[in-house]
C-alpha cells in the first residue's frame, strides 16, 4: 500500500500571533512543519506533498527535506487540500491530510490510521472523547441546548483515504466550499462512511500562543 501524506501549512497563523506563518514557527528549533512531515515519515507513510502560501514558498522550501514536494496553497484549507492532492502521485493508494499544526503527532497516531485503511476503511479519522460539558448558545451568548457527551468525539488529524475516495470527493465540490474545516466533512458529504481509530492528546493542534508553550514543555 502506498501511501502519500498532504501537510496542510498554508495558513496565516493570525492566531498565534506571530509575524510568520504558523507553520514555520519554532517548536524545539525546528518549524511546525518539519515536525509535522517527520512524524507522518516516521509513521510509515511513503512521500510527502505540503501546501505552503504563496509568498513564503521559497522560506518553506530551504527548510524542508529536499524529497519534500511543495505546492502553493489557497485561502482556505479546503483550497490548499485540493491543491495538494492535484500534485499527489496516481501511484499513491492512500493519503493522509495532516495539519502542519500538529507537530507532536506520535507515529503511532498515524499507524492507526494506515492500519484501517489496509483493513478496508475507505475513510478514516484520529478522535478522543469530548471530557468538557458541551452546550449550544445563541447569539448573545446564552445557553439554549447542551449535546449528549457520550457519542461526542474531537477529531484530530492525520485523516487517511483510499485515494480515488478522497479525489472524487473534493471533485463533487463546488469552489473552495468554505464550510468545511476538515477532509472527512468533505467525504461524508459525499455519501462516504468515515470510521475512526484512537487519537492522542499530543496529536493537539497549536492555534494559539499557548498551545506553542505547552508543546515546548511537552518536549
Ligand atoms: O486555521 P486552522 O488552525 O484550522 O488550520 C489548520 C491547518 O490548515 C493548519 O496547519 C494551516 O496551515 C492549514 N491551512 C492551509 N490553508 C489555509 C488555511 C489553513 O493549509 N488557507
Amino acid at each position: 500500500m502506498h501511501a502519500v501524506g498532504i501537510v496542510a501549512a498554508a495558513g496565516s497563523g493570525l492566531r498565534l500571533g506571530a509575524e510568520l506563518p504558523k507553520a514555520l514557527v519554532r517548536l524545539g528549533g525546528r518549524p511546525l512543519v518539519c515536525w509535522a512531515v517527520e512524524s507522518l515519515r516516521a509513521g510509515g507513510v511513503d512521500e510527502v506533498v505540503v501546501a505552503v502560501p504563496e509568498p513564503q514558498r521559497a522560506a518553506f522550501t530551504a527548510v524542508l527535506p529536499a524529497d519534500v514536494a511543495v505546492v502553493v496553497g489557497g485561502d482556505t484549507r479546503t483550497a490548499s487540500v485540493r491543491a495538494a492532492l492535484a500534485a499527489a502521485r496516481e501511484l499513491a493508494d492512500v493519503v493522509l491530510v495532516h495539519d502542519a499544526a500538529r507537530p507532536l503527532t506520535p507515529p503511532d497516531v498515524i499507524g492507526r490510521v494506515l492500519r484501517a485503511l489496509a483493513g478496508g476503511a475507505r475513510a478514516v479519522v484520529p478522535v478522543l472523547p469530548v471530557v468538557d460539558t458541551t452546550v449550544v448558545v445563541d447569539e448573545g451568548g446564552v445557553v439554549i441546548g447542551d449535546l449528549p457527551r457520550p457519542p461526542l468525539r474531537r477529531v484530530q488529524t492525520p485523516q487517511g483515504f483510499d485515494r480515488v475516495t478522497l479525489v472524487d470527493a473534493y471533485a463533487r465540490l463546488h469552489g473552495d466550499a468554505t464550510g468545511f474545516t476538515d477532509d472527512a466533512s468533505v467525504v461524508r458529504a459525499a455519501g462516504i462512511p468515515v470510521h475512526t481509530v484512537d487519537g492522542d492528546e499530543r496529536a493537539a493542534k497549536i492555534t494559539v500562543a499557548h498551545d506553542l508553550a505547552l508543546a515546548e514543555h511537552q518536549l
